[in-house]
């Protein structure tokens, strides 16, 4: 296994300590915020330890996972500090690419928030905090998960602005991690929603 590792030591440093950091930081956020988020659904511990106030607990989370977002990012661009160059990607056409990639990516991610709000966009739905309607418009009718796509895309493109091979492996497991993420996700908003029309169906009729 070091063997073959160290046949790719111009592509990847695998000796660098930064890189499984900043591998370990990628998966742990996603991990983390899916955990609390449930167990803050079936016990509402955050929401009682803001005094019962579900608003106040789900802009503690958002602001702590913002910060974990933070971290994570710094994480990743001294990662990439620490590894090779590849000349195949140190170019200024590649260059422009990654501007562009950055770019789109924070379009995504910012314009999501900006529909969503703050609550929407960190899982308030778990905190009882349901949308009145599903939002639609863009960038939703771009991207169905708007805040990873933007994400991944932002990895992608400060992967090719540092010109590191390492980059695109970490944003390989961004993107994996979002998939595992979203196929926790989606079928549990999916459940609290219908939940909510099944009661409101049942309320109309006992009424
Ligand atoms: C998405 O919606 C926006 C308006 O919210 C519209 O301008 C844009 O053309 C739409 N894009 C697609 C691909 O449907």
């Amino acid at each position: 296994m070091a063997a073959i590792l160290s046949q790719y030591k111009h592509l990847v440093d695998f000796d660098q300590k930064s890189l499984f950091l900043s591998a370990a930081s990628i998966a742990f956020n996603p991990t983390f915020w899916n955990i609390v988020a449930r167990r803050e659904y079936h016990t509402r511990f955050l929401t009682r330890i803001f005094g019962g106030r579900s608003q106040t607990a789900c802009y503690f989370l958002a602001g702590t996972i913002f910060s974990l977002g933070l971290v994570r990012d710094a994480l990743y661009e001294r990662a990439l500090r620490h590894q090779p160059i590849h000349p195949a990607l140190d170019q200024e056409l590649i260059k422009y690419g990654a501007y562009g990639l950055v770019a789109c990516g924070n379009i995504l991610v910012l314009t999501s928030t900006w529909a969503l709000g703050i609550t929407g966009t960190f899982l308030g739905d778990y905190f009882g905090i349901l949308q009145e309607k599903m939002v639609t418009g863009f960038p939703f009718n771009v991207s169905s998960a708007p805040m990873y796509h933007g994400s991944t895309l932002s990895f992608l493109g400060t992967a090719l602005l540092y010109g590191r091979p390492a980059g695109l492996l970490l944003t390989l497991e961004v993107l994996l991690v979002y998939l595992v993420a979203l196929k926790f996700e989606d079928p549990f908003t999916g459940e609290i929603y219908a939940k909510r029309d099944r009661e409101r169906k049942a309320g109309k009729k006992s009424s």
